[in-house]
């Protein structure tokens, strides 16, 4: 352990990590140009999912977790902040180890202000479940993306489990959660898939003695169930005909302390993946990537588009599995997106439609309803950022069709990334390949989940650069 590079998170260093950055505070426009071939082997942050829940559910076992390959990225950090607010003592022994001194369920304290996640959806969503277990009052807030994303779809099934909640209108944040000491089994059928909605039922259903069980009519991510499984918890899960999926928990486990290794993260690998397909000649190799299969929807895109990629050394790690992807720039094709693939690859579709727009022919990503409520409104801004490109792309319902000539576009536009670190990472990438390159007005928000992308990329050839 090298004691320097040690941070111990604690109740009275909770505000010391630049939380709530705002909007634009310090914008930094970059801007990506024509390129040569990709090559080389590179390592990626660790999953962004599982590095929040590595962290929360480490918080509620009992004893020492320890974990490393952790994403060392802003939303991640405000959930370790937010952890230590709730008194919950988190320790950072080197890039990626980190460990954890569980409390066990019930046992943190009440927060001495209100809890600011900047960016991260999935930290609010998570620890609102966890704030149900407790009849204080939690209040939670973020940046100016956060504040206008809708909270009722996790409230609603907390409200009925117990919690009370008042929030800004529509339900958006600021928003304050008192839990409940007895809260009431449900079982929830989820109107939308979403693993971060389901995790906070699951999560408020620990503190519940008896049963909580959650409904998906499509399978969402499901690194909590395997996790809680990890810990120790008692959770099943029955597929029936229709490929609805039923997860079943029973409460007041006794999690205990675990060490796990955090993948690499497929939605980052996402980005030199698509690089290293668009831009001629080249070749990638990416290393330790979490394929848990639902996530691998991008991949199953690639495929069928033509793209050359090969997963190599499967394995299994802490209960994921893990691959390294090699991938060769290749022609691609034009493809439909069925409605059934969006829960697992809801958050590939911005560099899905870059690959589309250097596709030949014409591709249908369909169902895309959900992507109006991510970190921004990622349909509008596919939309319109394809088209500020020079890219043939129209909307029909909930449906993007964006009519692929065989070759990059021109490009040469100014994006605005819109606090969104994908939408600035797609378009990045998409100028890699176009003769005249992008822009981005702030790539910031990047550092949420890819704090070394633009080293990374440059590291692989890629000609990205302060604009
Ligand atoms: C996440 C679930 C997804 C995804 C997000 C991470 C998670 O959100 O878009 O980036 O870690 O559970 P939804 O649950 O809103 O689909």
């Amino acid at each position: 352990m090298k004691r320097n590079e040690q941070l111990i998170f604690d109740r009275t260093a909770a505000s010391a990590f630049g939380a709530g950055q705002e909007a634009n505070s310090c914008a930094q426009p970059v801007l990506s140009r024509s390129s040569p071939s990709l090559s080389g082997e590179v390592n990626l942050p660790g999953d962004k999912s599982v590095s929040h829940r590595a962290l929360i559910f480490g918080a509620l076992a009992v004893g020492e977790t320890r974990i490393e390959g952790l994403l060392e990225g802003d939303d991640v950090l405000a959930t370790a902040r937010a952890l230590a607010a709730y008194g919950v003592e988190v320790v950072r022994d080197g890039p990626g180890d980190w460990r954890v001194w569980g409390t066990g369920i019930g046992g943190f304290e009440e927060p001495s202000s209100e809890l600011d996640l900047g960016n991260a959806g999935t930290a609010v969503r998570l620890l609102m479940g966890v704030a149900t277990h407790y009849e204080f009052t939690s209040f939670f807030t973020g940046d100016g993306s956060l504040r206008s994303r809708p909270m009722s779809r996790v409230a609603e099934p907390l409200i009925e489990m117990g919690a009370r909640i008042i929030a800004r209108s529509g339900r958006r944040l600021p928003l304050a959660l008192t839990g409940n000491m007895e809260l009431l089994p449900i079982t929830y059928t989820m109107p939308v898939a979403s693993a971060q909605v389901k995790s906070a039922i699951l999560l408020a259903g620990l503190a519940v003695s008896g049963n909580t069980a959650v409904v998906e009519q499509l399978p969402s991510r499901d690194h909590s169930e395997r996790l809680l499984r990890h810990f120790g918890a008692d959770i099943s899960t029955v597929d029936d005909v229709s490929g609805a999926r039923t997860i079943t928990l029973t409460g007041q486990p006794e999690l205990v302390g675990r060490e796990l290794s955090v993948p690499a993260d497929i939605s980052s690998a996402a980005f030199p993946l698509a690089a290293a397909l668009i831009v001629p000649g080249s070749q990638v190799l990416l290393r330790n990537v979490g394929i848990n299969p639902l996530r691998t929807g991008i991949l199953d895109c690639v495929r069928d588009m033509g793209g050359d990629i090969t997963l190599l050394r499967t394995r299994d790690v802490s209960g994921e599995p893990v691959a390294d992807i090699a991938v060769t720039a290749s022609p691609l094709q034009g493809i439909d997106v069925p409605v059934t693939r969006v829960p697992r690859m809801i958050d590939e579709y911005p560099i899905l439609a870059i690959l589309a727009a250097c596709a030949d022919g014409q591709s249908r990503l369909r169902g895309l309803d959900e992507l109006r409520h991510k970190e921004s409104d990622r349909f509008a801004a596919i939309h319109g950022g394809l088209a500020a490109a020079g890219v043939a792309v129209s909307v029909e319902g909930d449906d993007i069709l964006i009519d692929g000539k065989g070759a990059p576009p021109s490009g040469g536009a100014k994006i605005e990334s819109c606090l969104d670190h994908r939408i600035a990472m797609a378009f990045l990438v998409l100028g890699l390949a176009c003769p005249d390159g992008m822009a981005v007005d702030d790539a910031s928000p990047i550092a949420t989940s890819f704090p070394d992308f633009v080293d990374l990329m440059t590291g692989l050839g890629a000609r990205i650069e302060n604009g």
